[in-house]
Formats: structure tokens, sequence, C-alpha cells
């Protein structure tokens, strides 16, 4: 007890410290430190900053799976402790083949670096590994990776080495689940603890500085992993790291293996996850939404490549960060590579297209906070200083009315040129805007039709921070106390 509160002492003078020098806290030895002083360091909150500003990041599922076309979570027909999936499987032997023939001739990780970056994602989290086993780079713990397929690359060094080069932020997705290893959670898992915790290591060691850990859902029980160890060892490596929250995602709990309430909160990590659907509007919990751009035509998968998938629109990539940003999130939008490396056509098409919609409306997004107004189907709001966004989705005969601000606005334009005007009482704020054949349509995603979506830069007086304001009508379900964002449907 005496040596623990000493070291927790020592471990605030130390986070103090480096705060104090404008670093994030970091911890000395992974070996000396429990759940509780971990949580102390990985709930510094302005290690936070930098990903509330982003907002708006690339994922990349690539590996073997895009050889055969099949999606890369559920492809394999037998693995243990994992569901068998809805689409389609392969014999167990033919898919770990596969990589002997992943020869990406054509990937260049500087292009789609620049490209990401282009399009303003400012950060890129790519599958090191999926729950295929498959290491996409050169690791000595397993003869399983990308430098015994034909290509013979380390893809992570080559997109590590490319995003430092172009100043984004670095993430790695890492499947705890694993189909290849032949320990994993059959008979003593921990072989596969050492052999994933010693994954982690490398990926954490030798590709320069990582600003997210992106864990996917796992299986097992608590007692069959080492999370304080491997937490420890993870704010070792890279104090500044932000963890997703599925290191320990759908891990049972058992008597034997009931996890301390530091633990758990440990392993919840920084942010929350909502998958392939805009995320809930709340503003006290940080989330990501993570989405494919291309869906399987059944609508599920298309995280990594599959050619019948269906590509969204560029208007509906725009309008689901918005609505993220606008609900209080970020988008991790989803890319999967063929099997050249090259991007699907409307994939890259795309992102293309969000360079001026981002040089054009990009203020709008990043820097930003959710609220005052409450999400709706209208759309919804973010703030920055004296200025509030609003994404508008829905016109009426091309009038808007919300309610009233408590704060005078001064001005009110709409990003991107277009001519509107405003009227402001005790009751209602609205806004109309000056086009001709404005119509009182809902939004679509429709290509062929023109979006309904504007954003308008309201300019404030000076004055204190507002609450939220709910918009009537609007703001229909609660679910586990938080609203439902109507962009999720
Ligand atoms: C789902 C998919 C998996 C993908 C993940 C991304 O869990 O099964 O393949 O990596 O979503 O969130």
């Amino acid at each position: 007890m005496m040596c623990r509160m000493k070291f927790s002492h020592t471990l605030f003078a130390l986070i103090a410290l480096c705060i104090s020098f404008g670093v994030s806290p970091c911890l000395a030895k992974s070996s000396q430190v429990n759940a509780t002083e971990l949580s102390e360091v990985a709930t510094h909150p302005a290690k936070m900053d930098w990903w509330l500003d982003d907002k708006f990041g690339l994922f990349i599922h690539w590996g073997p799976s895009s050889v055969a076309s099949v999606e890369i979570g559920w492809a394999r027909a037998s693995h243990p402790f994992d569901h068998q999936g809805k689409l389609e499987l392969m014999p167990d032997a033919e898919y770990d083949a596969l990589y002997k023939q992943f020869n990406p001739v054509d990937f260049d990780a500087d292009q789609l670096v620049r490209t990401a970056k282009a399009a303003g994602m400012k950060y890129l989290v790519f599958t090191a590994k999926h729950h295929d086993g498959f290491s996409n780079w050169a690791t000595e713990l397993s003869d399983y990776n990308s430098m015994n397929a034909p290509y013979g690359r380390d893809i992570c060094k080559e997109l590590a080495d490319a995003v430092h080069k172009h100043g984004l932020k670095l993430g790695w997705y890492y499947s705890t689940r694993d189909w290849s290893h032949p320990d994993y959670l059959v008979g003593d898992n921990s072989q596969y603890n050492d052999y994933y915790h010693g994954q982690i290591r490398e990926l954490l060691t030798n590709y320069g500085q990582v600003d997210v850990l992106w864990f996917d859902h796992v299986a097992g029980k608590w007692s069959d992993y080492r999370f304080e160890e491997l937490f420890g060892m993870i704010y070792e490596l890279q104090p500044q790291i932000l963890v997703n929250n599925r290191a320990a995602k759908f891990v049972f709990r058992h008597k034997a293996g009931t996890p301390t309430p530091e633990l758990f909160a440990l392993t919840k990590g920084d942010y929350e996850t909502p998958e392939g659907k805009i995320g809930n509007f709340r503003v006290d919990y940080p989330w990501e939404t993570c989405m494919p751009m291309s869906k399987g035509p059944d609508g599920h998968g298309g995280w990594s490549y599959r050619p019948e998938a269906v590509t969204a629109s560029f208007e509906k990539c725009a309008q689901m960060l918005a609505a993220c940003v606008t609900g209080g999130g970020n988008m991790l939008l989803n890319v999967g590579p063929m099997p050249s490396g090259e991007l699907r056509s409307e994939e890259l098409a795309n992102l293309k297209a969000l360079k001026p919609w981002m040089q054009t409306y990009g203020e709008s997004i990043y820097g930003t906070r959710a609220g005052p107004y409450v999400s709706g189907q209208w759309g919804g709001a973010c703030h920055k200083g004296n200025v509030i966004y609003l994404h508008v989705f829905e016109w009426a005969d091309g009038q808007l009315s919300l309610p009233t601000l408590p704060r005078k606005v001064l001005h009110c334009e709409a990003l991107g040129g277009e001519s509107v005007s405003f009227t402001q009482n005790a009751d209602a704020l609205t806004i109309r805007l000056h086009e001709s054949k404005m119509r009182s349509l809902r939004r679509t995603f429709k290509p062929t039709e023109r979006s309904l979506h504007r954003v308008l830069k309201l300019t404030l007086e000076p004055g204190a921070d507002m609450a939220l304001i709910p918009v009537e009508g609007h703001v229909a379900k609660q679910q586990h106390g938080t609203l439902v964002n109507p962009m999720c449907e």
C-alpha cells in the first residue's frame, strides 16, 4: 500500500511536470503500474485535443482477402469463438493460401496519404492485422506476414513513413481476435497473450509516433487476458496515444474473471466507436463513427475490397461527416484497396471531390464542437468562438426556422456564396435561402439530384457559453440516456 501511494505521488508529480512543459503525461516502467495509476494517465484530458479538433480520418481495410474479393472479417469457415458471419465463407486452407497471391504492385503509400490529406483527412487507421491474423508488417513473431507474400514489403512502414512525412496522425487497427494462431482462446491463452503483446510492442516501437491504437471486438473471458500489462506497455511506449473502446469489448464477465472497475474503465479506452451508423447526439463523451464508403449490395460488409460493393455518393460522404461533427463525433471513413493496391475508382473519385468541398466548408468542421442546437432531420449545429455553423439538410420552401438563440446574431452567410437572409426575434431564428428553385424536399443521397445540404455561418455578439437547445419536433427518442441522431437511419 505504502509503495503504491508513493508511486501514485511520483506519477502525479511526473504528470504535472509533463503538462507544465506542454507534453503528454508519461510513464516510467509499465511493470510498476496498475490499472488505477494507468487510468490517471489515460484520462489526461488534453491528450484528446487534436482528435476532437481533427474530426476526419481515413480507415483502410486491406489484406489477402482482397485477392479473393471476400469480406475480410467473415470469410473463414471455421475459427474459434467468433460469429460465422452472413456473407460468403471459404475453406480455411484456401483462405490461408491467399497471401501467396498478394502482390499489390501498384500500391503507393505516399500517393494514398496525399489523397487522404487533400480530402481533408487528418489521420489514418490501417489494418495492421485483421481477424485472419495476417500481419501487414515485418513482424518477427509470425511468418504469416506481408514480407512473405510475393509483394515482400512492410506495408505498415510505407504507410507510417508517408503519414509522418505529410503531417497526418497515425493509427493501427489491431484485431485481438485471430484465426491463425494455434493458441488463441484454445487451451492456454497465455501463449497468445505473449504473441499479441509482442506484436503490439513491435507496432508501437518500430514505426515512430503512433497516435491511435484501434482494437477490434474480441471474445473470451477476462481471465484469458492480461490487460493491465498490455496497457502499461502501450502507455510506456507511446504516452500520448489514444486507444479506442474495443480492447476488451465483448470479453465475457464471469465469476472468476470479473474485472475491477478501474480495469474495466481502462479498457473502455478514450472514445466509443459506433459502427456503420452515425453515432447518437452526444457531447459528454467522445465518439467516432467508423463507416465503410462502399457496402455490399445487401448492405453488409464492404470493409475490404469487394467488386460488387456499392459506393456511397460524395454528397452522402459529406453529409455523414457533417452529421457526425454536429452530433459531437468524428468520422473514420473506410476504403478497401483492390488487390493491385489502388483504390477503386468510385472511392478515389469521392476522395477527390472532398478536396474542394473541404476548401469551402472545412471551417465548419475542424476545431468545432457540437451544438448549441441538438441535431435532427433538419440538420445540426457546431460552434467555434462566436460563430455557429448550421449544417442544414432539409428546407421547407427554402426556409428554416429554429428556436431563437440567447445571443444576438450579427451576421448570417451561406458558405459557398449563396445569398441568404435572416430574422431573429424572441422566439425564432428564421433563415431564408434566396434560391429560385428551392422546394420542400427532404434530403437526398441520389447523386443525380441536387443535394440540399447547405452550411450557414452565424456570427454572434460575444457572450457566455450556451446551453443545448432542443429543436421541437426533431428530437425523437432517447436511447441509453443519449439522443438518437436521426441521421442514423
Ligand atoms: C466489423 C467487421 C470488421 C471490421 C470492423 C470495423 O466488426 O466485422 O471486419 O474491421 O467492423 O469496425
